[in-house]
């Protein structure tokens, strides 16, 4: 094993880092599926599980993750903590650091808060979506996702449509899928666009079949009313004639496109029954490579090495010495 890191954000790692960790969490998958491969061992390492905001799919998997990987969890939420007493994050960072534990997976609902996990805790801090900032696990299980079912993950048309203003999955899958060379396009009302569109690596469409015309994967976003503060479309209704991915509008994207959503779904919204069940969609593959690729995070994070470094390595290590040649 080889030093701690953080995995705070894909918009810091560069594309070396995102190979790595995706090829773990390939390796991860077939060995938990292969049933009899050896996982690596982390049984020494306990993880505290921060859960500041609700979540279903991200909890649950990175528990998962870390039971395959033999950790050990600690978990927490904010109500049955010292925070609901007055405690600030800082001085339950220093608690958890000072009771020992080896690493920390954290959401909150304040963008930036796992930075400051990262500089008063010892260990590395993996983010598990902070915000409207990033959510770099998610982006990298539908990384994992697209490569699996489109056999590349480069020269795509990849547009995220809906809430992209709020939405930290937006962000890290821009990042990501910008980094390995793909066409990102946001799709969406302008009122649910960012400001500053500079800073976010992606062509801006307000029409719903321009923007997903001849893509390659449609990736739908959740409005997400728990982060709006005042009213930023006119109604639901509306919004869904106009942004819904559906049996019509699905025509406009490429014939064998993927269609993802990070879920919570809100059907009859963003997506209707046919887009979200039908043949093109991939949500369920997207769940289940959460789990490989939070394994990989986990291990990476931890100090891990490549499987194939490592293979290489033991391979040298083991090889018979040559015999030597009698002059
Ligand atoms: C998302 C999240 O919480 O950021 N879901 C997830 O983690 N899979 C998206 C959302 O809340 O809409």
């Amino acid at each position: 094993m080889s030093q701690n890191r953080h995995l705070l954000a894909i918009r810091h790692l560069d594309k070396g880092d995102i190979e790595e960790l995706l090829d773990l969490g390939r390796e991860m998958k077939a060995r938990v599926l292969s049933g009899n491969a050896t996982l690596p061992d982390l049984s020494r390492k306990v993880v505290g599980m921060l859960f500041f905001e609700n979540s279903t799919r991200t909890r649950v998997s990175f528990e998962q993750a870390a039971h395959y990987l033999r950790m050990k969890c600690t978990s927490f939420t904010q109500a049955g903590s010292s925070m609901s007493k007055g405690e600030t994050l800082k001085d339950t960072i220093l608690t958890l650091r000072s009771e020992r534990l080896d690493g920390l997976v954290m959401r909150h609902r304040m963008s930036g808060t796992p930075y400051l996990a990262a500089r008063y805790f010892g260990g590395p801090v993996l983010n598990a979506g902070d915000g409207a900032h990033e959510h770099p696990t998610q982006a990298l299980g539908d990384a994992l996702t697209i490569h699996e079912r489109l056999g590349k993950l480069k020269n795509l048309r990849i547009a995220i449509v809906g809430d992209v203003l709020h939405s930290r999955v937006a962000r890290s899958d821009a990042w990501l899928f910008h980094k390995l060379g793909n066409d990102v396009r946001f799709v969406g009302p302008r009122t649910l666009m960012p400001h500053v569109t500079a800073n976010l690596p992606g062509e801006i469409f307000y029409d719903l079949a321009k923007g997903i015309e001849d893509a390659n994967v449609v990736i739908c976003l959740r409005l997400q009313k728990e982060r709006m503060e005042g009213a930023f479309i006119s109604s639901v209704g509306e919004y869904a004639k106009l942004y819904q991915l559906n049996r019509q509008t699905l025509r406009y994207a490429a014939k064998d496109c993927l269609v993802m959503h990070p879920g919570p779904l809100n059907r009859g919204i963003e997506v209707d029954d046919i887009a979200a069940d039908g043949d093109h969609s991939v949500i369920t593959n997207q769940v289940e490579n959460g789990v490989f690729v939070r394994m990989a995070g986990l291990y990476w994070a931890f100090g891990g090495e490549p499987f194939t470094k490592r293979k290489a390595a033991a391979k040298k290590q083991t090889a018979k010495p040559k015999a030597k040649v009698k002059s």
